[in-house]
């Protein structure tokens, strides 16, 4: 059984990873330093999967816990780095606690993977290095736009650090995954998004006004040139996400990448209006949401929508389930932890 280390593996699409990891066999460790995640998430992974993965409490800018860490683990035979901060917003208030978090501590992964036996990696990298993309869908030749936020940033230099490191070293084997806007929640609804305070993204947005928790949504913008005036987004159900990941990691273990950096889109090839979220929402909850228009959010972008051809038939990988279904796994969870 090969042991896998997931950082960030409490977080939403960390905990889903190790779900899906675990239903394949693998064992899993999981550090996370709970900054934006929650000890309680174990027991849902471990109920879902009756076996509990092994977790640290550390935080990866700790050096000193890090080596004492791989000391112990020395054989871990990949890692799924998902340990970042991810909020656009405070990105922008604070860039250096983002170079530092992100950057720093992907800078320590990867000495450490290099250490390793073997040494496969999976980055967590974002559609955001695209920007506003000139043609849709986005195909991973699209040109790098500079980055919109030093979130953004973070996903772009990180990815040109595992590129330079792969050159240097043919030891070690890297994919990125480029996610586009990953929603929904595990059908069981035993795990799902845990957003602290107010939620920036739309999904938890829509389902915390259906729950009662906010008043109404704020729908940013009705003038954008798509059809009904509201943006694109590529919304991919978390656990066709987490999949994407296993698959990745096997391709990894079995030797079957064609160069020792690669990156892929994880989408759903659909583009979705916030209307549309809206609407699939309302059909899920059998309730109307409560809405208004906005003015538009800086840094936004009109649309933005996978091409999945990469995915599909180079890594064997495709996105299974509905903007429907990702919405009514979002709502049961919702309803789940409000105990509606
Ligand atoms: N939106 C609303 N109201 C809200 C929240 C969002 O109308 O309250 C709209 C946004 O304007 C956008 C769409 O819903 O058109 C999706 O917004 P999200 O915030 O859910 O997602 P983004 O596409 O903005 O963000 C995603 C990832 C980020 C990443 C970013 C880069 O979640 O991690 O893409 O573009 F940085």
């Amino acid at each position: 059984m090969k042991k896998i280390l997931v950082t960030g593996g409490l977080g939403f699409i960390g905990s889903h990873t190790v779900v899906e990891l675990q239903n394949e066999g693998f064992e899993v460790v999981i550090i996370d330093d709970l900054s934006n995640s929650s000890e309680s998430v174990l027991e849902g992974i471990t109920s879902i999967t009756h076996k509990k993965p092994i977790f640290e409490k550390l935080d990866l800018k700790n050096k000193a816990a890090v080596a004492h860490f791989f000391k112990s683990h020395s054989d871990i035979s990949g890692v799924i780095h998902f340990a970042a901060s991810k909020a656009v917003g405070e990105s922008v208030e604070n860039p250096l606690l983002y170079y530092e978090n992100n950057l720093n501590t992907l800078i320590y992964m990867l000495k450490y993977v290099l250490g390793l036996q073997e040494s496969n990696f999976i980055f967590s990298s974002s559609c955001t290095v695209y920007g506003q993309a000139d043609t849709m869908p986005i195909t991973e030749n699209a040109p790098v736009k500079p980055a919109e936020s030093p979130y953004g940033n973070t996903k772009q230099i990180g990815e040109e650090i595992i590129r330079d490191t792969c050159k240097a070293n043919q030891k070690l084997k890297a994919i990125a995954l480029r996610y586009f806007n990953p929603i929904g929640a595990h059908p069981s609804a035993k795990i799902g998004e845990l957003p602290i305070g107010v939620p920036q993204n739309l999904v938890p947005y829509i389902t915390q006004t259906g729950a009662g928790l906010r008043e109404s949504l704020s729908v940013f913008g009705d003038d954008y040139p798509t059809n009904d005036g509201t943006c694109i987004r590529d919304y991919i159900h978390v656990v066709d996400l987490a999949k994407a990941h296993v698959i990745a990691l096997q391709r990894l273990l079995n030797n079957k990448n064609d160069t020792n950096f690669e990156t892929f889109n994880v989408g759903t090839g659909v583009g979705s209006s916030v209307l549309e979220v809206i609407h699939a929402f309302e059909n899920v909850s059998s309730q109307s949401l409560n809405y208004k228009f906005a003015p538009r959010r800086e840094g936004d972008i009109t649309s933005a929508y996978a091409d999945t051809e990469k995915a599909n038939s180079v890594l064997g990988w495709e996105a299974k389930s509905s903007l429907h279904d990702a919405m009514d796994s979002a709502w049961k969870w919702e309803q789940k932890i409000r105990n509606l």
